[in-house]
């Protein structure tokens, strides 16, 4: 899978400052997952630090029940607390994974940083098994330190 064509019209939606930051994510989420045959479902949760909750903000794909996410709860409140991506190559291998829908398989969360604070993360779901590969995370790594510059 090549990213390099999407880079540029990642750079163009966030800097079209006549839409408000969601807006703007809300796009690049349709972006990918309208692009990339195996994202299936993208969205960008972010912490309520207080709360120790995750809040979905923007999103492409299916409607999901899960809007708010306790910290440590699932793949995506585990990485909350580690800083870390997390690439799942299989669902049902996780203890600790939050179903949103039947059809998913894999999952990849990579944390959003802003001054080097963990302030959310993008989510993907495929329905597709063992999708992802480093150039993912590598490409979604990116794709949160452009969105970072826009909050
Ligand atoms: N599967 C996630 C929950 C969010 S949905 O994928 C949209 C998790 O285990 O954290």
């Amino acid at each position: 899978m090549s990213f390099t064509h999407l880079k540029p019209k990642i750079k163009t939606i966030l800097a079209n400052d006549t839409e408000l930051p969601m807006q703007r994510l809300t796009e690049i989420c349709e972006l990918l997952q309208s692009s990339i045959g195996y994202y299936d479902w993208v969205g960008f949760y972010f912490a309520n630090e207080e709360e120790k909750t995750l809040h979905l903000k923007a999103f492409a794909g299916e409607p999901t029940d899960h809007i708010i996410i306790p910290f440590g709860k699932g793949i995506c409140g585990q990485v909350a607390i580690s800083n870390k991506n997390f690439v799942v190559p299989d669902v049902k291998a996780q203890d600790n994974y939050i179903a949103c829908s039947i059809y998913v398989k894999s999952e990849i969360v990579i944390p959003l940083f802003k001054d080097g604070e963990n302030i959310g993360q993008i989510d993907i779901d495929s329905h597709s098994v063992d999708p992802f590969s480093t150039e993912d995370e590598r490409f979604l790594e990116w794709v949160n330190e452009e969105v970072a510059t826009i909050l």
